[in-house]
């Protein structure tokens, strides 16, 4: 876990606007800086920047908060990889907190950590080698250059060259200070008997680094160059504990913005494929790496399309094996398109063969949906034999059965039927016979579903509008919390009933009115902002907008930024020479007179309220009856007095106005 004192410092040192110039182009408009959404095809900027506030608002998708929050909706991070991410970027050192952390895990998490390093260490080793070593450039470097790759899709994949010389890395690790026992974990090397001095695992070989969703290296892939020897051609980092192959795809964390973008994710088998498609301008593909699709694999996707199409090499002998992964991705919810490419070639020959926008349209136009693909195959086997067709065809009834939505089932269904003319009956009774089957192999899956957190309850509009008391008390409501996220650490100057002048914050000013109503919020997020906001109060800190904005809660964070970046500040009224007054400037008045409005606006709906309930005691219970009227008497007088207020008030005029 990151400690507390690292997450503040990250949050005080890195710029909203320097992460964010990373993906969006901004352009300076008055105090602000504007550009075209990440999020959201559009040819009018709608995506704002605060340096000041240090916060983005995205006002075509609705979305907004702060640098971190930023990161993990681009690059699907989690919080904490969003965090070390920005870290790393300022050179803002991690601190764990380890209070939590039994010994046991705290070694652990040192052990993992150090794996990490030793990765980062020796992929910043073999790409060394690549571009400085005379052996490195000589094989390695040309090995690439003869395949075609340029320089910047090196870099990019960050490839390497690991030397002949048997323990050129294990010796670098060493001297670096690095364990035996660390490196033999890390399975980067090993020490037999024999060899004290320890072997490195790849050797001659050219370095794929396996990068984690985040861009961790976990792990290596290598290549061997010489033919003639009778060694795999490739050699893969073993299972480590940061390395898991089944839950890894190479390519991904290079791909994600594209996979995201163009919502669809192409499914290649090799290192070379992923790097080929990148080479001609196709960035939305992964690779298995020879083994076939888990589960795992399938979510990872999953957090960026539902939409894969798998591409095969013409003369892949592993076809029929795929089909277990079109069934996995199928059950996964998954739409899959499949495509084959011309005999001889595989996604890697032809994306070199032909330019890019020739790839992109043959993936497109030739791609076929799963149906089509297993029945070509299985039907090409089947031949003329009946047994064998009908073989096929519960084949097909099988996949179209790993599918969760009924309606789509049932399109596929008809799908089939009419290919092979066959009555949808025998098809759906067929498909009953394999739902029973399947349904024993994916109710595991089912049940492992992890628990989604419960969205947050929020007063359903409509119901507001049926009792426009209600909304009215709403409407004061969240804005006298805009008003303490906004301007909560003003100091306002206040008299009381003596003349004596006193001070107050507004935070301490509106937090004082709800509890003197003992009011009962009707909002829930407002309730959980006022909640912590009082737990600040009792800490000595004033909880105001940048609290919140940090504050990890999707829907708080969209609500403070909505108070903090109103929509006008998309309009550069600077450029034109408009200068609106300042909303700020009259901050004591407006709460004040927001306040008393407030105020007066429950007070009529309690008044609604006891009259509704008056009707129940009228002839049951007398004294509670009378005890209703002197409530409802009392009420009305407040209402008349703060009406009184109100209406002789010149906040009347700048509020009343301004409500509806
Ligand atoms: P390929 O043999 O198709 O390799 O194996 P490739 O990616 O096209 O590589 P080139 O074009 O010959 O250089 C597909 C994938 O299967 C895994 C690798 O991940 C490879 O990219 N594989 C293959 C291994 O892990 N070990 C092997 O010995 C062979
Ligand atoms: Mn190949």
């Amino acid at each position: 876990m990151i400690s507390k004192q690292t997450i503040d410092k990250i949050f005080s040192t890195i710029r909203v606007e320097e992460i964010v110039g990373e993906y969006v182009q901004l352009k300076r408009a008055g105090s602000n800086f504007k550009g075209l959404s990440p999020f959201h095809e559009e040819k009018s900027p709608s995506f704002v920047v605060s340096p000041s506030k240090q916060i983005w608002k995205d006002f075509s998708t609705g979305k907004g908060g702060t640098a971190i929050s930023f990161l993990m909706e681009i690059e699907n991070f989690t919080y904490p990889e969003a965090l070390r991410h920005a870290a790393k970027k300022y050179g803002i050192e991690i601190e764990e907190d380890q209070r939590e952390f039994s010994e046991e895990a705290k070694i652990a998490q040192s052990e993992r950590d150090l794996l990490y390093k030793i990765h980062e260490v020796a992929n910043e080793f073999f790409q060394n080698i690549l571009w400085e070593d005379g052996e490195g450039k000589a094989i390695g470097l040309s090995y690439f250059r003869e395949r075609e790759l340029k320089d910047d899709i090196i870099k990019k994949f960050q490839l390497g060259y690991s030397p002949e010389k048997k323990n050129a890395f294990t010796e670098f690790a060493l001297e670096k200070g690095y364990t035996k026992e660390i490196l033999e974990k890390s399975g980067l090397s090993i020490f037999p008997e024999n060899s004290p001095a320890g072997l490195d695992r790849f050797r001659e070989r050219v370095i794929f680094p396996i990068h984690s969703f985040s861009g961790r290296v976990l792990g290596f892939g290598a290549r061997i160059l010489r033919s003639n020897v009778k060694t795999a051609k490739y050699l893969n980092s073993p299972e480590t504990e940061i390395y898991h192959k089944s839950n890894v795809l190479y390519g991904l964390n290079q791909s994600k913005q594209a996979i995201s973008r163009k919502n669809v994710c192409l499914l290649v088998e090799g290192y070379m494929d992923v790097i080929s498609l990148h080479l001609s301008g196709i960035e939305n593909v992964v690779a298995s790496s020879g083994t076939s699709l888990t589960t795992e694999q399938i979510k990872l996707i999953k957090r960026l399309t539902e939409n894969v199409t798998i591409l095969f090499d013409g003369d892949n002998a592993g076809i029929k094996a795929s089909f277990r992964s079109i069934d996995m991705l199928l059950a996964e919810g998954v739409n899959i398109r499949v495509l084959l490419f011309p005999e001889g070639d595989d996604p890697d020959s032809f994306a070199r063969k032909h330019p890019q926008e020739y790839v992109e349209n043959f993936i497109e136009n030739e791609a076929t949906d799963f149906i089509d693909f297993k029945a070509e195959i299985l039907l090409k086997d089947a031949g003329n034999d009946p047994i064998k067709k009908a073989d096929a065809i519960r084949n097909i009834v099988k996949s179209v059965s790993f599918v969760q939505n009924a309606l789509k089932k049932e399109i596929y269904l008809k799908e089939v039927s009419k290919k092979f003319q066959l009555s949808e009956q025998s098809l759906f009774n067929e498909l009953d016979i394999q739902r029973q089957i399947t349904d024993n192999q994916t109710q595991k899956t089912h049940q492992q579903k992890e628990n989604t957190p419960v969205k947050m309850e929020i007063v359903p509009f409509d119901k507001e509008k049926e009792d426009p008391f209600l909304f009215d008390v709403l409407f004061m409501e969240n804005k006298l919390i805009d008003h303490m996220l906004m301007f909560g650490d003003v100091v306002l100057k206040r008299t009381d009933g003596e003349n004596t002048e006193y001070q107050i914050t507004v935070i301490e000013e509106i937090l004082h009115h709800f509890e003197e109503e003992h009011y009962g919020f009707l909002a829930k997020n407002n309730e959980i902002i006022i909640n912590q906001i009082k737990e600040g109060i009792q800490n000595d800190e004033l909880r105001s907008g940048s609290f919140f904005v940090t504050f990890m809660d999707e829907e708080i964070t969209t609500k403070v930024v909505d108070a903090l970046l109103p929509k006008d500040e998309l309009e550069n009224w600077a450029s034109r020479n408009i200068y609106p007054p300042n909303y700020g400037d009259k901050v004591g008045d407006q709460v004040k007179g927001d306040i008393l409005l407030h105020k007066y606006r429950y007070i009529d709906y309690l008044i609604k309220q006891a009259i509704a309930e008056l009707e129940n005691y009228r002839t049951s219970d007398e004294s509670k009856y009378f005890e209703l009227i002197k409530k409802i008497t009392l009420l009305k007088q407040a209402s008349m007095r703060l009406n009184d207020m109100i209406e002789y008030s010149p906040i009347k005029g700048i509020y009343l106005d301004k409500m509806r």
